[in-house]
């Protein structure tokens, strides 16, 4: 056999083969690929009995090596439900097998290029669904979605997270070509509110709004037009209104046909507060404007009469160095950090142009959270994953980029006051989600469970279980897991009484 011929057989078979490496721009984000099962996971501590649920949550996780140049938010959704019941907890992970998912699987490669970047994808997959439903789940009259806010919602049965509906549209009434990762859910009506962003394709202005009933039907819809066309990530909820915050994470068509990904955060944008009535026909939105500045999750959101409030994480630059900055400023971590900021405006000032802003803890995190079940009401419990430099690290970790979010904050509104649970000095944490002590049991009684990273094993994965009026005590359970576990943006808690009895 000839070098030559050699060579080429071996292109080929480098061609063929699945290797990561050094994976891009995605080091210290390994692929994790692994679909597990376990039942009556090794539990330190002890587990309440009154704990009867599942704990859902989905992250990115790539199912090939992603191309060059992409980010780590574009991989796979990858599911994991932690089934809590008698003091005991199980383990399940699955892919949601998404069109992308399926294409990409029978091609033994992949076929899709960077995030959001329909221009850099295999002409094989022009008319599959680029959806990776890997950022959020969420339950809703009896199904489970598993969402990403390109596309429409992907449902999954919530005992087995198999796939069962690839591109959901609620009876063929989901206008909108894609559907937020953050839908909300009102307590008293059971709905379910949600919208779409870039609702008519790539890089429209326009979003549309819809209430979806307790049985799944799709029962209000409204359009409205955007400031400028980007990142829509979350929204608010009141009884009355409905609240966009736009930020200067812009799209950037002409970027991506230079094969970059979708945003570009563009500093000399300003953001836009849109308060829309909830019910109407959008026509009545109002656009209220303010400096530039990033914030991507709601905590919670109340209106008192003509008077609207919303709870963000809010900084003042981009938060994400996977998102470039258009006119090339360099990441400063001190502009990246979050604070619980509130955001206000009084809708029966009809003069008005601009919505406040007033800080109202200084703990510093991202992604929070409340008492679920008072979405849309008056609130006064939240939670954050937070970052406490006053605690220690590790010496083997004092080589990151970033100190590990290491603790759960809970912000009581009431008093102002806060109290932390600390992971220790060699772990990270991922969102929390909150789960009521009992059935009824009054606003922010019960516990907080989210993971843990071991940072020093490996990645190694730890749900805790922490219990929301001793946050100091530090978790009364850990569910080991004996490996890193698929990553999480996301997840949710579903009572034991709403599973399926099969
Ligand atoms: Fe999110």
């Amino acid at each position: 056999m000839s070098s030559k011929s050699s060579n080429s057989e071996n292109d080929q078979a480098r061609a063929r083969r699945v290797h990561f490496g050094e994976a891009g721009g995605l080091r210290g984000f390994p692929p994790f690929r692994a679909e597990c099962d376990i039942e009556d996971c090794e539990v330190e501590g002890l587990i309440p009995e009154e704990i009867d649920g599942a704990f859902y949550r989905v992250g990115p996780d790539f199912q090939y090596p992603p191309a060059p140049g992409n980010i780590p938010f574009d991989g796979e959704g990858h599911l994991c439900m932690f089934r809590i019941a008698n003091g005991r907890a199980s383990f399940k992970s699955r892919y949601v097998q998404t069109q992308r998912y399926k294409a990409q699987l029978a091609a033994h490669r992949r076929l899709f290029g960077v995030y959001r970047n329909p221009f850099s994808d295999d002409p094989s997959v022009v008319n599959v669904s680029r959806g990776t439903a890997n950022t959020h789940v969420v339950f809703h009259a009896g199904k489970l979605f598993a969402l990403k806010e390109d596309s429409p919602p992907v449902a999954v049965d919530p005992l087995t997270l198999a796939t069962l509906d690839d591109y959901h549209t609620f009876h063929g009434k989901l206008t909108s070509q894609t559907f937020t990762a953050h839908p909300k859910f009102d307590p008293q009506t059971g709905e379910m509110l949600a919208f779409g962003y870039e609702a008519k394709g790539l890089a429209t202005d326009d979003m549309a709004v819809y209430a979806v009933d307790a049985k799944g039907n799709i029962t209000w819809e409204a359009w409205v037009k955007v400031p400028y066309v980007g990142m829509v990530h979350d929204f608010a909820v009141t009884q009355k209104y409905i609240a966009f915050l736009i930020i200067p994470m812009a799209t950037n068509v002409e970027r991506m046909k230079q094969g970059h990904i979708h945003y570009a955060w563009d500093s000399t944008l300003p953001t836009w507060f849109g308060v829309m009535l909830r019910g109407g026909d959008g026509k009545d939105i109002r656009w209220f404007k303010g400096p530039e500045r990033c914030a991507t999750h709601v905590m919670g959101a109340f209106s008192d009469g003509d008077k609207l409030f919303v709870d963000v994480d809010m900084a003042m630059k981009n938060q994400f160095p996977f998102f470039p900055n258009l006119h090339g400023e360099p990441f400063d971590p001190k502009s990246l950090t979050g604070h619980v900021t509130r955001l206000s405006v009084d809708l029966s000032k009809k003069n008005i142009s601009d919505y406040e802003m007033e800080v109202l803890y200084p703990e510093v995190g991202i992604l929070p959270r409340q008492d679920d079940r008072y979405q849309t009401v008056h609130y006064r419990h939240g939670y954050m994953a937070t970052t406490d430099a006053s605690r220690p690290l590790n010496p083997k970790l004092s080589g990151l980029p970033f100190r590990p979010t290491n603790c759960y904050t809970h912000f009581d509104h009431a008093t102002r006051r806060t109290s932390s649970f600390f992971i220790g000095d060699d772990s990270g944490l991922q969102e929390a989600c909150f789960v009521p002590r009992r059935n009824g049991a009054p606003e922010g009684d019960g516990y907080l469970v989210g993971v843990a990273n071991r940072l020093l094993e490996g990645g190694r994965a730890d749900l805790v279980i922490v219990d929301t009026q001793h946050m100091e005590d530090g978790p009364v359970a850990t569910v080991r897991l004996p490996f890193r576990s698929p990553s999480q943006v996301h997840g949710s808690w579903v009572p034991g009484d709403q599973l399926p009895k099969r």
